[in-house]
């Protein structure tokens, strides 16, 4: 429903978004996990599943993108739905079109807007002035869906989340800052492993510790964390937007590599993430990347799955289907 006030369209409080999960209630979130099972058993049988149909995805992207940009597309194209693909350098947000403008525009066009950008200010600012669903596809400070489809793939690994034992070895970026949130949802134990220097925010680490005591450790020594985790996770060291910062972070994060050593320390049966793209010799050897443990593959598969979850909750309000 659109309301005219002073010229400018009210916000539509009825609709979800997806700024950040922290926000949703656990109940929620464990339901998504179930339904992106139930989508993934459909695809792998071969059966359509399409209530998109007549509806429209606007993917917004001011930073480049290959999983999220193609999960996303074909995720709404097997739903039934349509993608469009809005780069900032070919729309009139490249030459300065004001968010909020973009936001009503699009709000009378499509039926949900996911984005890709720098500042979680401009985000926030697409989903105050949108009347559909806003979905965040990666800002400097989280990386909310990408996190969700890590964690569907921790809980299909090892048939449940709590309990487990995390470790993030590396950049205290927006990666680990949503794994941070997660950790304080589901309060499984995450151990950071970072320099001093690049921890992750504060503010995230409290938050997550209010929630579930103890869930969060910090320490600046990559064996301490990795010892007897069931899950090790890394990311790059320098990330979109810190490209003149890479030769000094290459120094910074000397010593934080997750190679062969480092995953013999974890449990026998422990799997190796990382989103990617992945630089190797860098933040993770080739033979690990490459290694029995790694589950980088079914990562990046299973961002079409849970993407395909929010999509149907949030267009079409399902929750659950057979
Ligand atoms: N992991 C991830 O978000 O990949 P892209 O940058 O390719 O979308
Ligand atoms: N931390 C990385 C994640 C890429 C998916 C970045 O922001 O570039």
């Amino acid at each position: 429903m659109i309301g005219i006030e002073s010229g400018l369209e009210t916000p539509n409080a009825a609709k979800t978004d997806l700024v950040d999960f922290i926000d949703w209630p656990r109940a929620d979130l464990d339901e998504l996990m179930v339904l992106a099972e139930r989508l993934k058993a459909r695809r792998r049988a071969g059966e359509l599943f399409q209530p998109l149909r007549g509806k429209t995805l606007g993917m917004i992207f001011e930073k480049s993108s290959t999983r999220t940009r193609v999960s996303f597309e074909v995720g709404m194209f097997q739903l039934g739905g349509h993608a469009i693909m809005l780069s900032s350098r070919d729309t009139q947000l490249g030459r300065g079109e004001p968010m909020q403008d973009t936001a009503r525009v699009l709000s009378r066009y499509v039926d949900a807007v996911m984005v890709r950008t720098f500042s979680q200010v401009r985000l926030e600012e697409l989903a105050r002035f949108s009347t559909i669903p806003v979905i965040n596809g990666l800002t400097d400070l989280t990386h909310p869906c990408q996190v969700l489809a890590d964690i569907f793939t921790m809980r299909e690994r090892f048939g449940r989340i709590s309990g487990l034992e995390v470790a993030w070895i590396g950049d205290g970026n927006n990666m680990c800052n949503s794994w941070i949130n997660a950790a304080g949802i589901w309060g499984f134990r995450l151990r950071i492993a970072c320099p001093p220097s690049h921890q992750p925010l504060a503010r995230y680490m409290e938050t997550a510790r209010s929630r579930s005591p103890g869930c969060i450790e910090i320490t600046s020594d990559p064996a301490a964390a990795a010892r007897g985790a069931h899950v090790i996770n890394t990311d790059v060291w320098a990330s979109m937007g810190q490209e003149e910062e890479e030769a000094v972070r290459a120094r910074d994060f000397a010593g934080f590599q997750v190679n062969r050593e480092l995953v013999e320390l974890a449990d026998p049966a422990a799997m190796v993430m990382h989103c990617l793209p992945a630089h190797r010799g860098q933040e993770i050897t080739e033979e690990v990347l490459e290694g029995p443990r790694s589950a980088v593959w079914d990562e990046a598969e299973n961002r079409l799955h849970i993407q395909k979850a929010i999509l149907v909750r949030l267009i079409e309000g399902i929750r659950a289907i057979a």
